[in-house]
């Protein structure tokens, strides 16, 4: 299987010009590459000046979907719009979404509307804080209540990214440990064997996001036992970015 390195440009540029000199930075670096997926997700408005100009090694993905599939929601953009713009992936419960409001329930709903419609989802799971005895309950719950009524077949079309919210937004060198990120894994994995069978729990992947940067790259993947990495504000940074891509290509 490909690494896959997701950019995550949240409210980020704020321009159309500055959003395609971005991407076409970045294209430059993620068509050579053979071990890698690349998925660029933009803010919704620039989805439409990305779609054409992906392939299988640079996809596009959103960062979040409605939960109203068609009719008078005035504001809201519906799965069939994003489908129809080339977006094959879509990033749900990130916790930025999560502080807004978004429950375990809104999240699992969408997952539901992204699965019936062919969408790969990128679930998007953390704790706040590290308290002890009470953040690995909150893990599980993540995962057993986004996947309630879910078939297991339908699942390997999920990947869940793991993104501790204390460490999101800041210098590489403040992430989480490559070391406690593996455990972690280990540890969405065996939540995962009731709702996803043990085939399922063995193998979806798992990806690693909060203050990814170009040295903590390779340590996240050798040390790490993720197969991918979901970057935020250094996606932002075509060179930086690059790095990051080359790195992983290169493992
Ligand atoms: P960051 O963001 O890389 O800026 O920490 C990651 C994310 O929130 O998805």
């Amino acid at each position: 299987m490909k690494k896959l390195i997701i950019a995550n440009w949240k409210n980020h540029p704020n321009s159309l010009r500055e959003a395609k000199r971005i991407f076409s930075e970045v294209k430059k670096t993620a068509v050579k590459l053979k071990k890698v997926e690349t998925i660029i997700c933009p803010p919704y408005v620039y989805l439409a000046e990305f779609g054409r100009a992906t392939s299988d090694k640079m996809r596009l993905g959103s960062q979040d979907i409605s939960l109203q599939e068609k009719g008078s929601h005035t504001g809201e953009i519906s799965v069939a719009m994003l489908k129809s713009l080339g977006v094959k992936y879509v990033i749900v419960g990130h916790s930025e979404r999560r502080a807004l409001g978004e429950t375990n329930e809104i999240i699992n709903q969408k997952i539901k509307i992204l699965l019936k419609n062919n969408l790969k989802v990128i679930l998007c799971i953390g704790e706040t804080e590290r308290i002890p005895g009470e953040y690995l309950q909150f893990i599980k719950q993540e995962i057993i209540e986004g996947f309630k009524g879910i078939p297991r077949k339908a699942l390997k079309n999920v990947i869940i990214a793991y993104e501790p919210i204390w460490a999101i937004g800041k210098k590489g060198s403040y992430a989480a440990a490559p070391e406690d990120v593996l455990q972690m894994g280990i540890y969405i994995r065996k939540s995962l064997l009731d709702v996803a069978g043990k085939d399922l729990a063995h193998n979806i992947p798992l990806l690693y996001g909060a203050s990814v940067d170009s040295k903590n790259t390779e340590k996240f993947f050798r040390e790490g036992g993720i197969q991918g990495l979901l970057v935020g504000h250094q996606s932002l940074v075509p060179k930086e970015f690059n790095k990051i891509l080359k790195v992983a290509e290169g493992l």
